[in-house]
């Protein structure tokens, strides 16, 4: 199924708000305000729209957690840190589509009776922070946000806040943290932000892209954007393609494409159409893939939890025959030794450990056995913390062992075999 972009349409100039608005932008705001802010939420919950933020939770479920009753301010935070390796879309909807979602925002907070929202974008994201504030300013201009908006009474502001400069600051309750002016630190759940949240009260914390497919869903209805790509994660997604692809870039597509037509349709195949060796399908902290594997695993929850690995942030990294695996993935758990908060001694330490682990086959010192201590520390981290950072560091380790086993081998201290070129053919 193929669709015209609506996340990421082909306009030009669509970044600015006359053009957004001659296109019939901020026309599902005013539909959204002329409907009970619980039919709202059931509109979301009926599509069927899951988080873009990597877990997949249902969005519409999670607004209805907001008490409906409170003497006390409700909050929602727009989820923009956006620092996970092999993730860059949200900035693509910053950098195109800015007024979608905020609409998507302020639909979002009539619905659950929210006065303030933040904006919590990637510290280094310059360039976007600048665009995407020029965007809110527009928006407050033009009535969109801010008192009695489109003259319907309902009340609400929108701030941009620049985030603090670490992956962690993306995990929800660090999120929370950052914003209150405290280190990013996660909190121990329960109890849960849609509880106790921001300044200790009801607080929901959705993805740009999440909060962008809202106008969309309040402009074609449920029953039609639940039509939308996959039954089970309908909607649409934006896929970002990087590592051995002629063309990468950010797609969007309906959910439930195949892994392979991403690759080669959209991204144009591998360059000197080369064998894929490895796959990461949604990020650097989703499983690794076999190349030979993905042979009908699309882009859904479900059908890459089947395969073994998840749908995470959609950031696709393709990894040609001629890859350095190991070298990827010590890479990859340097990030997460590097971003460890330090608060759970797991993760402080284990992502540590198995970085000098992972050095150690990197440089062909690696006895046999620390294939399978590599793997202890990271069965360690996964489940013991408090925030998701340590199983995000222990599943791409656990993965790669699981699946290329063959590469730590060769890469043990029996470096002369390793390295001893094939026997020419005669
Ligand atoms: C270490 C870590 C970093 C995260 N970074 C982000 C991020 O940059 N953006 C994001 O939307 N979610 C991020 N998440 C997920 C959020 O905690 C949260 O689940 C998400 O913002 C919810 O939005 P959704 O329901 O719309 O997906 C991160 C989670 C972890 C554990």
């Amino acid at each position: 199924m193929t669709m015209e972009p609506l996340l990421l349409p082909n306009i030009p100039d669509y970044h600015k708000i006359d053009v957004y608005q001659s296109r019939g932008g901020y026309e599902m705001l005013r539909k959204a305000l002329g409907m009970k802010p619980e039919e709202v939420t059931d509109e979301v919950k009926k599509s069927n729209l899951r988080g873009r933020g990597g877990a997949c939770f249902p969005t519409g479920l999670k607004w209805t957690f907001m008490p409906k009753q409170t003497d006390k301010p409700k909050y929602l935070c727009v989820n923009g840190d956006e620092s996970e390796p092999g993730t860059f879309k949200d900035r693509q909807i910053f950098e195109l589509n800015p007024h979608l979602m905020i609409e998507g925002t302020i639909i979002a907070a009539y619905a659950m009776g929210v006065k303030t929202s933040y904006l919590y974008v990637r510290g280094e994201y310059n360039k976007w922070i600048k665009m995407v504030q020029k965007a809110v300013d527009d928006a407050y201009a033009n009535g969109f946000i801010g008192e009695n908006i489109l003259g319907s009474g309902f009340n609400t502001n929108l701030y941009l806040h620049r985030g603090a400069g670490a992956y962690i600051c993306g995990e929800e309750s660090a999120l929370m943290n950052s914003l209150e002016g405290d280190r990013g630190y996660p909190r121990v759940k329960p109890p849960f932000p849609a509880h106790f949240g921001l300044w200790g009260c009801p607080t929901t914390i959705n993805n740009v892209e999440t909060i962008a497919n809202v106008p969309l869903i309040i402009k074609m209805g449920w029953e039609e954007y639940s039509k939308i790509g996959a039954p089970k994660h309908p909607g649409l997604i934006l896929v970002g393609v990087s590592g051995h692809v002629n063309k990468p870039g950010v797609y969007e597509m309906p959910t439930g494409v195949q892994l392979t037509d991403i690759i080669y349709n959209y991204a144009g195949g591998v360059p000197g159409n080369k064998k894929i060796k490895a796959v990461i399908p949604g990020g650097s902290s989703t499983m690794i893939l076999r190349g030979e594997d993905i042979e009908g695993v699309a882009m859904d929850a479900e059908s890459l939890k089947n395969a073994g690995s998840a749908v995470g942030t959609a950031g696709l990294i393709v990894m040609d025959e001629d890859t350095n695996l190991i070298k990827v993935i010590t890479r990859v758990t340097k990030f997460y030794y590097h971003e460890s908060c330090g608060q759970c001694t797991p993760c402080r330490e284990g992502t540590g450990w198995m970085f000098k682990l992972l050095k150690r086959f990197e440089n062909y010192e690696a006895r046999m056995e620390d294939i399978d201590l590599l793997l202890d520390v990271a069965n360690n981290i996964e489940g013991n913390t408090i925030c998701a950072l340590g199983d995000a560091a222990a599943w791409p380790v656990q993965s790669m062992i699981k699946r290329f086993r063959d590469e730590f081998e060769k890469r043990t201290l029996n470096r002369a075999a390793a390295m001893s070129p094939p026997i020419a053919a005669s």
